[in-house]
């Protein structure tokens, strides 16, 4: 079962006091600044950077421009035009203009930077996300954590030898929808976990530029697919054990013939106790919705719960089903509420870099199994294999 949150906290709060001086050296060995200890500022005020300001670093920018005591004061993207349009959203908010820069250490170097919110392509994760971690700046890193597991072991060291308080962008764990449903069968309301079945499906896409390229996105398992296997992962409390999978990825190469992502994958995954995933995820959704909605189903031998829509029924007849919490408001503020928290707290966020990397292995499992149609083992991706 997953670590309790007061437990979490606990253990953050001691490796934070035990290990401040050695992160103090690690960033001085590694020629970045040195820690600001003690932050955040004054009145519990939060001044961040935001690096990378595409599509979901604006939804980020301006959901923190929505949070009281965030002072946002620097944008940077290697794009001019998408750092020109940050600059001017944070303007018109605040009256004031943040300092901006193609170059994300000069961020990392700014003394008026408590925490860094980076949100860029996957390949570029790993060294971006090491850079903030050495710099001593609390990150908050979009999934996926990483695209191969070499980088996610070097992330996961990093962050657990130093100060900064590291939360992974998967905004469903700060859901009250999903906690409920997780909450009830970790308490055993529907009984022994036996099946799960989930879909990612969505009529936005195929989604195109940086995110067809396998080498750019890890493809979808690793991009897109990390958020349901995070939430498998927190609900069966285990990493799975192996995986088979199939899949094509020729259907949307026109006028993109060097697209090397799958259009349609599926995959049955094995966790421990014999509890099996039915997985699929697909681009083929026609646009009007009705074959497009994601699901993330758990069968208990009691009852049955629907993670994302959908609500708790019972095997037994007569009790009557229930719903779960209402979702009650934008999951991406009360992620970035619950990161502001712990960087004033010094807590471990509950969406840290264990269950990034947790997620990451298991997308790498899925897809070592979809390109050679063979069944993939935990064991194997662990050895880099
Ligand atoms: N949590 C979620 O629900 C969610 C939703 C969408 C995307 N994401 C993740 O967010 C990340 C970004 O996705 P997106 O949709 O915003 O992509 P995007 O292409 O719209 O934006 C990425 C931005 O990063 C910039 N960039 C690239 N390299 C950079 C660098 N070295 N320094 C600074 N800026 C750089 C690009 O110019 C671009 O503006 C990805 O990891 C994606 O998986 C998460």
């Amino acid at each position: 079962m997953p670590r309790r949150d007061s437990d979490s906290r606990r253990l953050c709060r001691r490796r934070f006091l035990s290990r401040g001086a050695s992160a103090l050296g690690a960033a001085a060995l590694a020629g970045l600044p040195a820690p600001a200890i003690g932050r955040p500022g004054e009145a519990g005020k939060v001044r961040m950077g935001f690096v990378g300001v595409g599509g979901r670093g604006t939804t980020h920018l301006r959901t923190a421009l929505e949070i009281p005591g965030v002072e946002v004061t620097w944008v940077c993207d290697i794009d001019p035009t998408r750092l020109e349009s940050a600059g001017r959203l944070v303007e018109e908010k605040t009256g004031k203009r943040p300092a901006a820069t193609e170059h994300h250490r000069r961020v990392l170097e700014a003394k008026d930077v408590d925490a860094v919110l980076m949100a860029t392509p996957c390949d570029v994760h790993a060294p971006l996300y090491l850079d903030a971690i050495r710099a001593g700046k609390d990150l908050y890193a979009e999934k996926p954590l990483c695209i191969t597991a070499a980088e996610a072991d070097a992330i996961v060291k990093a962050a657990e030898t130093s100060v900064s308080i590291v939360q992974v962008g998967f905004q469903s764990r700060y859901s009250p929808r999903v906690r409920d449903g997780i909450e009830r069968l970790h308490r055993g309301d529907l009984g022994e976990a036996v099946e799960l079945r989930a879909a990612f499906l969505a009529p936005f896409g195929p989604l195109r530029g940086w995110f067809s390229k396998r080498a750019r996105s890890g493809d979808w398992m690793v991009e897109q697919a990390v958020h349901h296997f995070d939430i498998m992962n927190w609900a069966l409390g285990a990493l799975p054990l192996r995986a088979f999978g199939m899949g094509r990825a020729d259907i949307f190469t026109e006028g993109e013939p060097d697209r090397d992502v799958h259009d349609y994958y599926t995959a049955i995954i094995e966790y421990p106790k014999d509890v099996i995933v039915s997985w699929v995820h697909s681009w083929l959704c026609p646009k009007g919705g009705a074959f497009g909605k994601p699901f993330l189903h758990v069968m208990g031998r009691k009852g049955g719960v629907g993670l994302l829509e959908g609500p708790v029924e019972y095997m037994d007849a007569s009790r009557p089903k229930e719903t779960l919490k209402e979702e009650g408001g934008n999951t991406t503020r009360f992620a970035q509420e619950a990161f502001l928290e712990c960087v004033r707290a010094r807590k471990r966020p509950f969406s840290n870099v264990l269950n990034g990397r947790d997620a990451v292995l298991v997308a790498l499992m899925v897809r070592d199994a979809v390109y050679g149609r063979r069944v993939a083992t935990m064991e194997e991706v662990k050895r880099g294999g």
